[in-house]
């Protein structure tokens, strides 16, 4: 079988975007009749940017997991929807096809309603890579309530901070999960998380590794034990219909402010935009390995490993592990014992990857792969290159997907073998996106290769639609620069053929391993500490990170360098996790700021990169002198 609304040609994307921009109603209502629907909607599209206000499929009724499994359990009830791989390769992999998904799905749906949950209830999820994190998102949707999954890296503080703002009143988890030569705890955070007053009343908890975990009477339930209650009973499947603008999930995000935002995506417009640009960036076709490196904790695992492929019918290949173990050569092992068709994986694990040479390459048989595809940052040219030469074997077309948490779904990229990759660029809008470039008076750039703000002047049916229990967030941060624009936060420049290059974030948001960091969000956690007064967090280039932190901090009182550094870095690990601490920290006077007070990051961003020389004006500043002690102690 083939997707209709599949593009194939250049000649067919250029008629596809045209339509898209001009009759957006009738183009998307065309994609969405390929999916299973209980009602059809009675309106395509409401909208406006200044509330904002974005409805799609209005008045529409459905499941998103009758287009995700019970259609497939029907047409292709056999092919595998999820391989998963486990992260040690000496243990068992796990196939569950079409049918045995859906039933297992149905299962954990109904311990759901066992316990308590029902439609628009919250549930936090905390796991690892793991099918029963997939089964556990899918029976959420199933009966209607939300899921917020909080990734398995984020510490005690950060789940709780995320079950508080969205009052989740259950949440699943395992006792612990395995990664490369470790085991970590899992449940021991979520016992922390939960300590004093919380709306969490359940605790479901997987068997992993079965460490020896604390099991709270009354609160917490085993998984298995659920599962095997239901043995020798009639299922009731607990199906709830929906409508196409209630909630799906939300997924915290880090912004320019403070505080971490629960990203809303809702049920159908996400589904028609996921699965459309699914089967478009990668060229899928039925039958393709299709694996996606993502942990399902962050956007692209949620939509990219779970809910695009399986709406496609596609089977998803699930990794447990990381890319280099038991070595460097994992994930080429993980194509050639599988014939993985499309991989779908981030600058930083290619970079990473890269260093280890091309040793773990040998022997490998890497021609089952036809599409590379790459997220999350952009895609230097040396790492386009070696991906492009030693995995593709210049055979493959590299697919540079940009998109965002907020966008739900790709937004620009290549579409592979059909229109033409050019390294370091995403290259063109999916059809539906209408990219605008603004410089900086909010004027729209109409020049070719400069460079600007990317925005969004039309909305696409993947799209943010508020920010969890405050709609004015959501305003203030993507609506309000610009009226009438949606703002990413990332700078580009476009060609004169149209083509996008990203340039990187143009806000106080890092991209540190593909990993989201408020800077705020760090130097929130670094002033509190008792022996600091302040601090400036900012990004530098880092090889293999693509970028990392430098903090600035100036401290107080008796405490010596090193207890400082020890101090924050165990702050950082406690409130946000491990990958959120600074690579260097730099003790200092005094910050750069200007007469009003404002700390002055161009300087100390480019005193970070090493641009010493190259300061620009510091007569405005309050104090130059500060920047001369910074530029001689720099770390
Ligand atoms: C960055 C991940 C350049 C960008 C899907 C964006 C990229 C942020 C690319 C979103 C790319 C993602 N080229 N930059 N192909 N893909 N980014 O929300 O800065 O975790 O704003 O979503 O990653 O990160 P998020």
């Amino acid at each position: 079988m083939s997707y209709p609304y599949q593009i194939t040609s250049q000649e067919q994307y250029e008629k596809a975007y045209k339509k898209s921009v001009e009759h957006p109603e009738d183009f998307w209502a065309e994609v969405a009749e390929n999916f299973v629907w209980r009602k059809k909607w009675d309106k395509v599209l409401e909208w406006n940017f200044i509330e904002p206000n974005v409805k799609w499929f209005i008045g529409g009724k459905l499941n998103i997991t009758e287009s995700c499994l019970d259609q497939w359990a029907e047409k292709t009830p056999d092919v595998p929807a999820i391989i998963w791989e486990p992260n040690d390769p000496n243990e068992k992999s796990i196939t569950l096809t079409y049918k045995e998904l859906l039933h297992k799905v149905i299962e954990f749906a109904v311990v759901l309603k066992n316990n308590g949950v029902k439609k628009g209830d919250r549930v936090c999820i905390y796991m690892p890579m793991v099918p029963e994190l997939a089964i556990a998102m899918l029976a959420c949707a199933r009966i209607g309530a939300i899921h917020s999954i909080v990734f398995g890296g984020f510490s005690a503080k950060s789940i709780r901070d995320r079950i508080l703002d969205s009052q989740c009143s259950l949440a699943i988890t395992s006792d612990g999960a395995y990664r490369g030569g470790k085991t970590i705890l899992l449940k021991p955070a979520v016992d922390e998380a939960l300590e004093g007053d919380s709306p969490v009343k359940k605790v479901i908890v997987l068997q992993r590794t079965h460490s020896d975990v604390t099991m709270k009477e009354g609160r917490d339930i085993w998984w298995h034990d659920e599962i095997a209650k239901l043995k020798g009973q009639e299922l009731k499947d607990p199906l709830e219909i929906m409508d196409a603008e209630d909630m799906l999930y939300i997924l915290y995000t880090s912004g320019s402010t403070g505080k971490p935002k629960g990203v809303v995506h809702t049920i159908g417009g996400y589904m028609v935009y996921i699965t459309y640009t699914f089967v478009n960036a990668f060229q899928y076709q039925q039958g393709d390995i299709y694996f996606c490196t993502a942990d399902i904790g962050w956007v692209t695992g949620h939509s990219y490993v779970v809910y695009g492929p399986l709406a496609a019918g596609a089977t998803s290949l699930m990794f447990e592990g990381i890319p280099t173990y038991p070595d460097a050569g994992r994930f080429w092992d993980i194509v050639d014992k599988y014939k993985v068709a499309v991989i779908y994986t981030a600058p930083t694990a290619i970079r990473s990857l890269m260093a280890y040479g091309l040793e773990p390459l040998k022997g490998k048989d890497l021609s089952s792969l036809k599409v590379l595809g790459s997220v999350g940052e952009p895609i230097n040219y040396e790492a386009w290159q070696w991906y492009y030469e030693n995995v593709g074997k210049k055979r493959c077309s590299i697919a540079d997907t940009w998109w965002q948490t907020e966008t739900g779904g790709i937004m620009i990229t290549t579409l592979p073998g059909v229109t033409p990759a050019i390294p370091t660029f995403a290259t063109l809008p999916m059809p539906g996106v209408q990219p605008v470039l603004m410089n900086e008076h909010g004027h729209q750039i109409t020049e070719s290769n400069v460079t600007g703000k990317l925005c969004m002047k039309f909305p696409w049916p993947g799209m943010i639609r508020t920010t969890y229990g405050d709609h004015e967030r959501c305003r203030l941060n993507y609506f309000n620069t610009y009226p009438g624009y949606y703002v990413s936060g990332d700078g580009a420049l476009r060609d004169d053929k149209g083509n996008y290059r990203i340039i990187g974030r143009v806000d106080d948001v890092l991209n540190v391993s593909g990993h989201r960091i408020g800077t705020a969000e760090v130097e929130n956690i670094i002033n509190v500490q008792d022996c600091v007064v302040e601090s400036a967090v900012v990004g530098y280039p880092h090889e293999i990170k693509g970028q990392a932190l430098y903090a600035y901090v100036i401290l107080v009182g008796e405490v010596t360098q090193e207890e400082a550094l020890k101090k924050i870095n165990d702050a950082v690990n406690k409130e946000i996790g491990h990958f959120a601490r600074p690579d260097k920290i730099q003790f200092v006077k005094g910050l750069p700021k200007t007469r009003s007070g404002k700390i002055m990051r161009r300087i100390l961003r480019k005193i970070a990169e090493g641009e010493i020389d190259n300061l620009g004006d510091t007569t405005t500043l309050l104090d130059p002198g500060v920047v001369e002690e910074i530029k001689n102690h720099r770390v």
